[in-house]
């Protein structure tokens, strides 16, 4: 059945949202055919910590620059794609809250429209990026997490709807608060699949400790188990007489969960606890050593996972006499979002990084990650020197004793760079830094193409399309010269600054079915398309291969 669907609408909900970086004025809305609608920015890597490995893509980033950016890069820049799309196995995000407030280290403050908007357009990409088997943790407050729930049942759909996580974030009643005093934040969870099945946590000393072993049973410590179920059990009426000869029979309404001859069975073998004296209801011992791990619930406390003054203090730890980063999260909340979510292998990405917890805790559990930070001072003053620590083995706080880290492994920062287009008031113009190299390798991302280095006049491939930039005009001559360098069955795919009038009728005949573009107009045109068709909420979505966009 087809017809309208339940979602939440917002004024903008159809444009798009440009977020300026570094505070440089407000977010502004734009039609979805602006070239930032579609941009797939170029990256590039500055610097390294640690041991990486040889294919630059597949280590450990820190990403400077925008979420949108990021997760646009990773989803559609082949040399990224292979590695990231539909195989990230973990997401966490802890976003700017929209709680109204400045903090010193970054502004948090948005129109709820232009926040959902901002948000809706990360999480599409996020959808492609996560492995079936992954899952999406969206750290909110009151401010947003309702119309958060909204958003992600339209982006996830409700079936993969996991739990809303209560995180006891504070320490101490806030006297001074007008009328109640916050005790919590969320964290929405969501799958990729509604049969994603969490990791289990692994026991505890307290969990335990409600085990006991009144009778000395060799078989350990162990718990007493209702002998009576509510539902109805063709073997669950009857009465049995217990060691001191007194009777029991199933309350009104209730059962015997196991048959008699169970009963006698369990009994026979000391697995039925007939009270101190004899004389109790038989209870059907649950050992400890018998019992699995423990499946994660939803409320969690400061005592289990720290709260904002544990994060504060292990920032302090890290950054001594600097003022701390203003909302970082506890590493023991993190190892526990981890556990649940991922093994170690596996890809977790943050891009809304912050002080960078989510990847440090990721790397002393020995998962590969990706981080993402918008603001250039958080990263200089907090994420990259807190990452080179815990890589050098120089961060000796939060969880790094308990999970026996020693340092190692190490990762690589990539800067994503400006637009590439300008708007003008004559129109979308290409950036002045758009020439020659910087410029193919651009254009190589923006229409999904493999960057080849060293094959001119190619510069990539894509499958048996080849592409050819040329930062200038292009003639009948180029045409043929390029056309000249294909392999046998291959086409090519020329993107010039200008077209000269005889050029496409050169391709036409020496070469049918390949095809000459020009920059930025047609740029822009194939990218606003690729875009639409990628992130179209309303069919149903399968998950996509990671083959690249086939026009
Ligand atoms: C709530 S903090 C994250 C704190 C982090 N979980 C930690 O433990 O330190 C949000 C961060 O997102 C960053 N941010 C805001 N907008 C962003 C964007 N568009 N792209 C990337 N990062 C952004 C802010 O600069 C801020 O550092």
């Amino acid at each position: 059945m087809t017809g309208p669907r339940l979602e939440l609408m917002w004024p903008g909900k159809d444009k798009f949202l440009v977020v300026p970086k570094d505070d440089a004025g407000k977010p502004v809305w734009v039609e979805r055919d602006h070239p930032a609608a579609s941009e797939v920015r170029l990256s590039d890597f500055t610097g390294a910590v640690g041991d990486v490995p040889e294919d630059p893509h597949g280590a450990n980033l820190l990403f400077i620059g925008d979420s949108l950016d990021v997760l646009r890069i990773l989803c559609e820049v082949p040399e990224y794609r292979s590695h990231y799309r539909g195989k990230i196995r973990l997401v966490y995000i802890d976003p700017p809250f929209n709680t109204g407030q400045a903090f010193e280290h970054y502004d948090d403050w948005m129109e709820h429209s232009t926040w959902l908007s901002f948000m809706r357009e990360r999480l599409l990409q996020i959808r492609d990026l996560l492995a079936p088997d992954g899952s999406v943790w969206v750290h909110l407050d009151d401010a947003e997490q309702h119309r958060m729930r909204l958003l992600l049942d339209e982006v996830f759909g409700p079936a993969n709807f996991v739990a809303t996580v209560i995180w006891e974030k504070a320490d101490s009643p806030r006297n001074s608060a007008r009328q109640f005093s916050t005790d919590q934040d969320y964290v929405l969870v969501y799958s990729r699949d509604p049969d994603w099945s969490p990791n289990r946590l692994p026991r505890t000393a307290e969990s335990d400790s409600i085990y006991t072993n009144p009778d000395d049973d060799p078989r350990g410590p162990w718990l007493p188990g209702d002998p009576y179920a509510n539902k109805p059990y063709s073997k669950g009426l009857y009465t049995k007489t217990g060691p001191t000869g007194r009777a029991f029979t199933p309350p009104p309404g209730r059962y015997w969960r196991i048959s008699e001859e169970k009963l006698d069975e369990l009994d026979a073998d000391g697995r039925i606890w007939w009270g101190p004296t004899g004389n109790a209801r038989p209870s059907i011992k649950r050992y400890l050593s018998e019992v699995a791990d423990l499946v994660p619930r939803t409320i969690w406390s400061k005592g289990d996972v720290g709260s904002n003054r544990t994060s504060k203090n292990e920032m302090r730890a890290i950054f001594t006499g600097v003022s701390s980063f203003a909302t970082p999260k506890p590493e023991r909340f993190m190892e526990r979002v981890l556990r649940i979510g991922s093994n170690p292998g596996d890809i977790v990405l943050d891009c809304f990084a912050g002080s960078g917890t989510t990847a440090a805790v990721a790397h002393k559990m020995n998962r590969r990650w990706v981080t993402a930070e918008l603001s250039t001072s958080t990263v200089e003053q907090f994420t990259l020197p807190r990452l080179a620590k815990v890589v050098h083995g120089e961060d000796p706080g939060g969880i790094t004793k308990s999970v026996e880290w020693e340092g190692g492994g190490g990762f690589r920062t990539v800067t994503v760079g400006p637009s590439m287009y300008e708007d003008t008031p004559f129109g979308v113009l290409l950036a002045e830094w758009a020439t020659n190299g910087r410029f193919a390798r651009a254009v190589a991302g923006q229409l999904g193409f493999e960057f080849q280095e060293d094959a001119a006049p190619l510069c990539g491939v894509r499958g048996r399309m080849r592409l050819a930039v040329i930062d200038g005009a292009v003639g009948p001559e180029e045409i043929r010269q390029i056309v000249g360098a294909l392999g046998e069955k291959e086409r090519v795919t020329v993107v010039a600054k200008s077209v000269l009038a005889e050029a496409e009728a050169t391709m036409k005949e020496i070469s049918p079915g390949s095809r000459i573009r020009k920059a930025p107009r047609d740029l822009l045109t194939s990218g606003a398309e690729r875009m639409r068709r990628r992130t179209e909420v309303g069919t149903r979505y399968t998950h996509e291969s990671t083959e690249g966009p086939q026009s």
